[in-house]
């Protein structure tokens, strides 16, 4: 008897369950494996110019926060819930001690202590035992820095090599983006496909040079050599191109733990980097970045924002446009609120990624077992990220 062969449709969408993200690093609110080892670190959360007399709310890894200045000068990061009975500190006046709250006047300085409670007997005698929760802050390279982790793992804030020892014409200067070719600073999407970008070196060959028309150098259109390595703090991408001239170049783009990058200039800037970029979830699914670079005196941007398509800036462009001609944006926030991580079907071209991943993952394991992760100093000497990204045209 004939049986009858029913047809099979491989790979039908029929029946398929939605996808799912690997939650310990990409989920980061507090007590999450990715929340915590962002914690253990100094992070940027602030321009240094947003910290001023005018409390501003701030989101950062999930938690709500009050950033100020206070008049003499001190930066301050409070929540925003006040310590009596709760009212935002949004609504409270900066003066030269702290913060006051609109509502019964107590006032905190940067660490939360309570100053003053004009309704209470002799201005509060009690007031010691109150404290409005704080987070440590510190200004440095044109941002302000913030510690959200447990304190007594507190580390050493970092210097950074590739901005030292300037020239006197050169300033430090910081900027938030959430893609360098511009648009809105909070991007909807998770931080860490932003992240790891970084590390997608062949993407630079089709969507930045063919699928939307060449929006960097033409050297960059060159199908890369591509070689990942782990480094001190992270993992590097090396990627060589032969030129049609003849010549090697070399460029070289970073990512290190947990959620610093360093990429060169696309434009054709020779030699070591000289900027630096930590990618800040703002919470599960919107991130923003932070970049302290080595500018000119009189510059006020690190990147001039990218000109994308027929001389239009990012915003400039209509929703046609942009699907006409995506960039990083379209790309990584077109993955979704937090990618799939179940139904990637990674290859070669994404062992950087892969990694880097990996490399996450043993921080988290670090961290859970009570140790300091990679790039946590507590010795000032030592406290130093050395960053190898560049472009090295010419290279030997
Ligand atoms: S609620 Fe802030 S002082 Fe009373
Ligand atoms: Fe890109």
């Amino acid at each position: 008897m004939e049986v009858e062969s029913k047809p099979v449709f491989m790979g039908s969408l029929y029946g398929k369950k939605p996808g799912k993200h690997i939650p310990e690093i990409t989920e980061v609110s507090q007590g999450t494996p990715m929340g915590e080892l962002l914690r253990r670190y100094w992070q940027p959360v602030a321009l240094a110019k947003e910290a001023t007399t005018t409390p501003k709310l701030i989101q950062v890894f999930g938690e709500e926060l009050i950033l100020f200045r206070d008049k003499s000068g001190r930066p301050g990061l409070v929540h925003p819930r006040c310590a009596h009975r709760g009212t935002s500190l949004i609504y409270g006046k900066v003066e030269e001690r702290g913060i006051r709250c609109c509502y019964h006047g107590w006032l905190f300085d940067v660490e939360g202590k309570c100053v003053e409670q004009p309704c209470e007997p002799n201005n509060g005698e009690h007031r010691s035992k109150v404290r409005q929760p704080w987070y440590p802050v510190q200004d440095a390279y044109d941002l302000v820095f913030a510690y959200m982790g447990p304190p007594e793992k507190m580390p050493i804030l970092p210097r950074v090599e590739a901005l030292e020892g300037i020239n006197a014409d050169q300033k430090i200067l910081g900027e938030q983006k959430a893609f360098a070719s511009g648009g809105p600073a909070i991007a909807d999407c998770n931080w860490l496909q932003y992240f790891e970008n970084a590390l997608d070196t062949f993407h630079v060959s089709v969507l930045h040079s063919n699928f939307s028309g060449l929006q960097f150098i033409p050297e960059m259109a060159v199908m890369p050599n591509v070689e990942w390595s782990l480094t001190k703090l992270g993992v590097k991408a090396t990627q060589k191109r032969v030129l049609p001239d003849g010549r090697l170049f070399l460029r070289v783009t970073e990512a290190l733990a947990p959620n610093v990058r360093s990429v060169p200039d696309a434009f054709g800037k020779n030699g070591p980097v000289d900027r630096i970029e930590w990618t800040i979830p703002v919470d599960d699914t919107h991130f923003t970045t932070f970049t302290a670079g080595v500018v000119h005196q009189d510059a006020t941007v690190i990147r001039e924002r990218r000109v994308l398509h027929d001389g239009k800036l990012w915003e400039d462009m209509t929703e046609e446009e942009h699907r006409a001609f995506p960039d990083d944006r379209e790309a990584q926030v077109g993955q979704g609120p937090i990618t799939w991580h179940t139904d990637e079907h990674l290859v070669t071209s994404d062992v950087g990624l892969v990694m880097f991943r990996r490399l996450l993952q043993r921080q988290l394991a670090v961290v859970a077992a009570g140790n300091d992760p990679l790039g946590v100093w507590r010795n000032k000497e030592e406290a130093v990220i050395q960053l190898e990204a560049g472009n090295f045209f010419d290279a030997q």
